[in-house]
């Protein structure tokens, strides 16, 4: 394997910065062979995509991810724009035989995905999707956790994704930054983009879930328009969703989710409860694991807070600074790129990829059945 990796990123938004941001980190902090070099990046505005290259250092510039495709010197094409033009780059990508990196929710459904997946597999290119919640050390270390049996047999896994920002009923549907409220380019609401992050977590921390019941609720159901805003349009993603599950290892476990908690800006939480104690994390205190240990002496036992900080002991700190210094958010998508750079130099999967995307797709697929029909949906 040689010692780089042409990179060709398409989109410069939210996702965008925090994915160059990581290409620039991962190797200063992890010890790797592989270094990925920031080649080109794509975006439509040509103007705004100049000021990104050079803010972050990208080589060159495309306004067409065709075009970044058709490239022989882009190696590895990573996918940061809405959801709806993921199976379209992925099919092309994969087809011309570069490495993917796609943001999730993989599609807008799951028979994108399916296709995704087909044609990664068919082209046998080394693909992740982008779960970085996985990747904050103190939910590694709760898998760690749970696989050494520190919980025993699982009860109950119980998750939250906590939002405010689309209450004001001016908020406009469509337009660059608004893709989300349009369900022609985000798939759905809160199931997708938010709900996503839980049930890949679920399924990594707990295993496959069995069947399902939902609920969802749009609570504006017609905003203007971005590109028009005289004119208003009926809304089709749903702006909350909550749903029972049954995991196939008996568990039961209850999802809710929302972009109308009042307060709550990115609040995406799990506890989980089993016969040998219990573990919670809360995003918001990112640093943090609770732990609850049912063995431990009774006279002292009771809920710690483990200060996920420890260099000798916790997953990815003893590469960043000492323990009582925090990591934040844009961490977790370092760690994400370091550990697909670790995978390629291994020859091994230590990265969700697209089948894991998949997974998840078809839980929310059941979820909106679900919720549209009032039914349990099995899996
Ligand atoms: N992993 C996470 O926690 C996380 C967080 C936020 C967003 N996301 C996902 O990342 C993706 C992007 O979201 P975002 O918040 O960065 O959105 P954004 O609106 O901030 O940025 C999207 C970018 O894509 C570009 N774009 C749109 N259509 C394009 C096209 N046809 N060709 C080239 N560029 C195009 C836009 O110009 C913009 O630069 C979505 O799939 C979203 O669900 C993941």
């Amino acid at each position: 394997m040689k010692n780089s990796i042409n990179v060709g990123l398409v989109g410069y938004g939210f996702m965008g910065r925090t994915h160059s941001n990581a290409y620039a980190q991962a190797c200063k902090f992890f010890p790797h062979t592989i270094h990925p070099v920031l080649k080109a990046v794509c975006g439509r505005d040509p103007v705004k995509l100049q000021t990104f290259a050079d803010n972050w250092g990208w080589e060159s510039t495309e306004t067409d991810w065709r075009k970044l495709i058709e490239r022989s010197d882009i190696e590895l094409i990573d996918i940061c724009s809405p959801n709806d033009t993921h199976m379209d780059i992925v099919l092309a990508a994969a087809k011309a035989g570069k490495m993917i990196i796609c943001e999730k929710p993989l599609a807008k459904n799951a028979s994108e995905a399916r296709l995704m997946v087909d044609a990664v597999k068919k082209a046998g290119v080394p693909n992740m999707v982008c779960f970085n919640y996985r990747r904050v050390p103190a939910v590694t270390l709760a898998k760690r956790m749970i696989d050494e049996g520190r919980l025993g047999r699982i009860f109950h896994y119980r998750a939250k994704y906590l939002q405010d920002w689309t209450m004001s009923s001016n908020l406009p549907i469509g337009g660059p930054t608004l893709w989300r409220l349009d369900a022609k380019a985000a798939g759905s609401g809160v199931t997708g983009d938010l709900l996503a992050h839980s049930i890949d977590l679920a399924l990594w921390l707990a295993g496959p879930i069995q069947e399902l019941t939902a609920m969802s609720k749009t609570f504006i159901t017609n905003r203007p328009l971005q590109a028009d805003p005289s004119k208003s349009a009926k809304v089709e993603i749903d702006d909350a969703c909550a749903f029972l599950a049954r995991f196939k290892n008996g568990a039961l476990g209850t999802f809710e989710s929302t972009r109308y908690a009042r307060g709550r800006k990115n609040q995406n939480t799990f506890e989980i409860n089993g016969e040998l104690g219990t573990i919670a994390f809360d995003f918001e205190n990112m640093n943090v694991l609770e732990y609850y240990d049912h063995r431990a002496d009774s006279a002292y036992r009771g809920f710690s807070k483990i200060q996920v900080w420890d260099g000798d002991k916790h997953p990815y700190m003893g590469n960043w600074w000492v323990p009582g210094c925090g990591i934040g958010y844009e961490h977790t998508f370092i760690h994400a790129i370091s550990d697909f750079l670790y995978g390629l130099e291994q020859n091994t999967k230590l990265c969700p990829d697209l089948e894991d995307g998949y997974k998840t797709q078809l839980v929310c697929d059941a979820v909106l059945a679900s919720a549209a029909s009032g039914s349990w949906q099995q899996l």
